[in-house]
C-alpha cells in the first residue's frame, strides 16, 4: 500500500484538495507517535494557513511529532546562487571573478532556475534531514510543474554530464601541456561530480517504489479525471509508477432536490469513468464535508476518516 512508503508525493490540479488529503496523511502518522515531515513545494502555499502558522523553508514543528516546511522557490533560488558563487569563489581567478558573477547572475534569471533551486532544497531535505523523520510527505504544486520537478533529475544529470564532459577534455589537455601528464585536481570539475551524485541518489530513491509512493488527488469531474489521466501516462514513461488516487469531494447519497440528483448523477457517471481509467491504482474516494477543513479538530477528523480507509481500504462512495 501506498502509505507504507517512507516519501509520500501528493498532486493533483489547484483547489482538488492536495494539501488538505498531505495534511490530513501526514496528522495520521504523526497521531500514531511516528516523526513526520510534511514540505510543501507548492508556490502557492497554503500549509501554513491549515495549521494556522507562518511557514518557511526550515522544519517548524506544528503539532506532536509533525513538522513543516513550505519551500519558497525565489528564496531558495537566491540562497541557491550565493552557494553557486562561493563554490566558485577561490576556484576562478581574481580577475575572472566579476565576470563570472555576471555570468551566474544571468544564468539565474533563465527559466527553470527556481525548479533546480527548489529541487536543491529538496535533495537536501531527503537526503540530510531524512534520517530524523519516519514519513516526509510532499504536498506538491499543480501536475505540471510537478512532473518538470520529478523528471530534472534526469535532466540536470544530462546536463551535469556535458559539464563534465567539457571539463575532462580541458583538463586531459592542461594535464599534457603543464603536468608532465600527472592529473590535476579540478575544484570544479569535483563540484559538479559530488551534485551530479547527489541527484542520483535522489533518484534513485524516487524511482524505488519500496521507498517512494506516489499520489494523485481529484475531483469526479471532467477535467480533473484528463489531467490525471495525462500525469499518469507522462509519469509513467519517466518509470514512476502511481500508486493511488484519492478522488475527493463526492456528494453524499442522501441529497434532495432536482438539481443535486442531475448532479449526482453526472458523478456516478464520472466515477465509473474512474474505475475503468485506472485500474492498477488504490482508489480511495473521500466525502465532501459540509464545510472548508480549516482547522485542527476538522483535520484531525477528516484524518481519521482516511485512516478508516486506508485500514480497510473501501471502494464504496
Ligand atoms: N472533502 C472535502 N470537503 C470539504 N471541503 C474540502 C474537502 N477537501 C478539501 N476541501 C476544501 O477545499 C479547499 C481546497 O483544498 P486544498 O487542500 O487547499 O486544495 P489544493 O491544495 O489542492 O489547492 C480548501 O478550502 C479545503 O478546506
Ligand atoms: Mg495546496
Amino acid at each position: 500500500m501506498f502509505i507504507e512508503k517512507k516519501l509520500i508525493f501528493v498532486g493533483g490540479k489547484g483547489g482538488v484538495g492536495k494539501s488538505t488529503s498531505a495534511a490530513a496523511i501526514a496528522l495520521m502518522f504523526a497521531q500514531r507517535n511516528q516523526n513526520v515531515l510534511l514540505v510543501s513545494t507548492d508556490p502557492a502555499h497554503n500549509v501554513g494557513d491549515i495549521f494556522h502558522t507562518k511557514l518557511n523553508n526550515q522544519a517548524k514543528e506544528v503539532c506532536l511529532h509533525l513538522h513543516a516546511i513550505e519551500i519558497d522557490p525565489s528564496l531558495e533560488s537566491l540562497k541557491y546562487i550565493q552557494s553557486v558563487k562561493n563554490n566558485i569563489k577561490g576556484v576562478v581567478k581574481s580577475s575572472m571573478q566579476h565576470e563570472v558573477n555576471r555570468q551566474i547572475d544571468a544564468a539565474s534569471s533563465s527559466p527553470g532556475a527556481e525548479e533546480a533551486a527548489l529541487f536543491d532544497r529538496m535533495v537536501s531535505i531527503i537526503l540530510d534531514e531524512g534520517g530524523k523523520y519516519d514519513k516526509i510527505i510532499f504536498d506538491t504544486a499543480p501536475t505540471g510543474h510537478t512532473i518538470r520537478l520529478l523528471t530534472l533529475p534526469e535532466l540536470m544529470s544530462v546536463w551535469i554530464d556535458g559539464m563534465l564532459e567539457r571539463r575532462k577534455k580541458r583538463n586531459d589537455n592542461y594535464t599534457q601541456l603543464l603536468n608532465d601528464g600527472e592529473p590535476i585536481v579540478d575544484p570544479i570539475f569535483q563540484i559538479l561530480q559530488k551534485r551530479k551524485e547527489r541527484f542520483a541518489r535522489v533518484r534513485s530513491i524516487l524511482l524505488n517504489s519500496n521507498d517512494t509512493g506516489f499520489m494523485f488527488v481529484l475531483n469526479p469531474e471532467r477535467l480533473s479525471i484528463l489531467e490525471t489521466t495525462n500525469a499518469v501516462q507522462v509519469l509513467a514513461k519517466h518509470n514512476i509508477d502511481v500508486n493511488a488516487l484519492f478522488i475527493n469531494k463526492i456528494l453524499p447519497q442522501e441529497i434532495e432536490g432536482e438539481f443535486w440528483k442531475n448532479r449526482k448523477e453526472n458523478e456516478r457517471d464520472y466515477i465509473r469513468w474512474i474505475e475503468r481509467e485506472f485500474r492498477s491504482q488504490e482508489k480511495y474516494f473521500i466525502p465532501l464535508l459540509q464545510s472548508d477543513i480549516n482547522s485542527l479538530e476538522l483535520l484531525s477528523a477528516f484524518s481519521q476518516q482516511i485512516e478508516k480507509d486506508f485500514l480497510s481500504y473501501r471502494r464504496t462512495y
